[in-house]
């Protein structure tokens, strides 16, 4: 598909994004927050759901922990303008609670096509919600920063900028991650097939 054709199929996801009724969360939400990047981007960030900010301005990443990330990819010499940033869901759950299963399976074609379009070589999993999706019953504090290779795409697990908002100890780590990420994008690590454990249950990829 030309550029172009793949923007304007970008576009109309987010659209029907912003137009979505398949669950409760949209009765409570001032803008759905489809997502924001080039169609071109070569690493896809994938966060939890959107926050208070978020939902006030329709843009993933806005609030304390926008910030943050701000800060880790300027470190890692990333633009925010060459990355692609989504959420699992795309509507803020209320309180900022833990998305529910039901709300992660209506959003799940909007994120699968996502994936199909922007076709990114990396994508990076922000806390444990988008994490299980490509490595199930992995625990962040074990896999996070050891990208690997499945169904021939880069995934590479972080801690969730918040995460380190809120436990600052774990700042240095995060920011390590990131620099092992523009190490990934610039080819200098090989990056290893994903074993996956054997009690697994391999749930389709997003
Ligand atoms: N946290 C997320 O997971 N996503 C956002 O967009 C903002 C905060």
């Amino acid at each position: 598909m030309e550029i172009a054709e793949r923007q304007e199929a970008l576009e109309r996801i987010h659209r029907a994004v912003q137009q979505c009724t398949r669950c409760p969360l949209h009765l409570g939400r001032t803008n759905a927050v489809p997502g924001a990047g080039p169609v071109t981007a070569e690493i896809m960030f994938i966060g939890e759901a959107p926050g208070f900010h978020e939902d006030q301005q329709g843009i993933p990443f806005v609030g304390a922990a926008g910030k943050l990330l701000n800060q880790m990819l300027e470190k890692a010499n990333i633009s925010r303008e060459q990355i692609y940033i989504t959420n699992v869901i795309k509507c803020r759950p209320p309180g900022n609670r833990d998305p529910r299963p039901d709300e992660v399976e209506a959003c799940r074609p909007y994120l699968q096509q996502q994936i199909e379009i922007i076709d990114p070589k990396i994508i990076v999993t922000l806390g444990r919600y988008s994490m299980a999706r490509a490595f199930p019953n992995e625990k962040i504090s074990r896999i996070h920063g050891q990208p690997r290779r499945i169904e021939g795409r880069i995934y590479f697990p972080m801690y969730h900028p918040a995460a380190a908002l809120h436990q600052p100890s774990l700042r240095p780590v995060v920011a390590e991650d990131f620099l092992k990420l523009r190490a990934v994008l610039d080819g200098e690590i090989d990056v290893p097939d994903y074993d996956a454990p054997p009690d697994a249950e391999q749930l389709s990829l997003f």
